[in-house]
């Protein structure tokens, strides 16, 4: 690591000390701030870090490797797994992906699907999904752009689907709260016999794996967590079942994620 790497990275753990001190002593940012905050973020679109942070193709992180692939191709993988697992063997009809960005998961899933539609809070980063589908098959893609501050008013327009999917987006969301509207979105969306794939980040309750609920812009991925007990039972209080969760405590981009196989009764 240099030198200007290793002094970002105490600045980084400097800033997030502060930040989450300052939640933990009454002082957490509301919501809407941190919505706000969110919104302003993702507006400002091509920057290299901003293009990691929306896993396009082109962006350096995936540049001499084949994680951009790779990550659409394991959940994938993953989904056929659980499918298999729940007797899900229906056609998939609408896939709705929630935070699509550049495309890594679309190109996968699309394939499989009557109709794709990528759920996002940029309109580059859906017009970009779309030309990735695009090169990778003829699956009809549909594009719906939604505000961090209000995901609900997208329901009527994307429409009843099939498969709903969520990959790291879950931990970039303003609060755990803001979480449970999201699965109120998915308990509205998914047919009954529908079945979910969603990845969260988890904690184990210490210090800095919590939510933090301050300081958007220098946390992005950092900002939501759950434990998976308390996960699992949102989940089932939104009205929906969770059938499995896989854990994947550390991959190529980051560590504690928990996937949760959601279905629809
Ligand atoms: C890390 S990228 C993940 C992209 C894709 N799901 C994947 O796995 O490669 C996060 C994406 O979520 C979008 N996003 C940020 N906040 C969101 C929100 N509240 N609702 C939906 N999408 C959001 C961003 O614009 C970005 O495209």
């Amino acid at each position: 690591m240099s030198v200007v790497q290793r002094i970002k990275q105490v600045g980084g753990r400097a800033e997030d000390l502060v930040q989450r001190t300052l939640a933990r002593v009454g002082l957490a940012q509301s919501e809407s701030r941190i919505a706000a905050d969110a919104q302003g973020y993702w507006a400002e679109s091509g920057g290299e870090k901003w293009k990691a942070n929306s896993h396009w193709r082109d962006a350096s992180v995936f540049g001499e490797n084949d994680l951009w692939s790779s990550i659409g191709k394991r959940h994938l993988d993953m989904f056929e797994r659980g499918a298999r697992m729940t007797g899900f063997d229906r056609s998939w009809g609408r896939v709705v992906e929630w935070g699509c960005g550049g495309g890594a998961n679309a190109v996968h899933f699309a394939k499989h699907a009557t109709e794709f539609v990528g759920v996002d809070v940029v309109a580059d980063s859906l017009e970009e999904c779309g030309r990735q589908v695009a090169a990778h098959g003829d699956t009809p893609y549909r594009p719906v752009l939604i505000e961090v501050a209000d995901p609900e008013r997208a329901v009527a327009e994307i429409g009843e689907c099939d498969i709903f999917l969520c990959f790291y987006v879950f931990e970039l969301i303003p609060t755990p709260e803001y979480g449970e509207r999201l699965l109120r979105i998915v308990a509205r969306l998914l047919a009954p016999g529908g079945l979910a794939l969603i990845q969260v980040k988890y904690h184990d309750g210490d210090f800095w794996s919590r939510p933090r609920r301050r300081g958007y812009r220098t946390s992005v991925a950092g900002m939501t967590t759950y434990s998976i007990s308390a996960f699992w039972e949102l989940v089932t209080r939104c009205g929906l079942r969770p059938e499995s969760v896989e854990l994947v405590p550390e991959n190529e981009l980051d560590r504690r994620y928990a996937y949760f196989l959601i279905s629809r009764p």
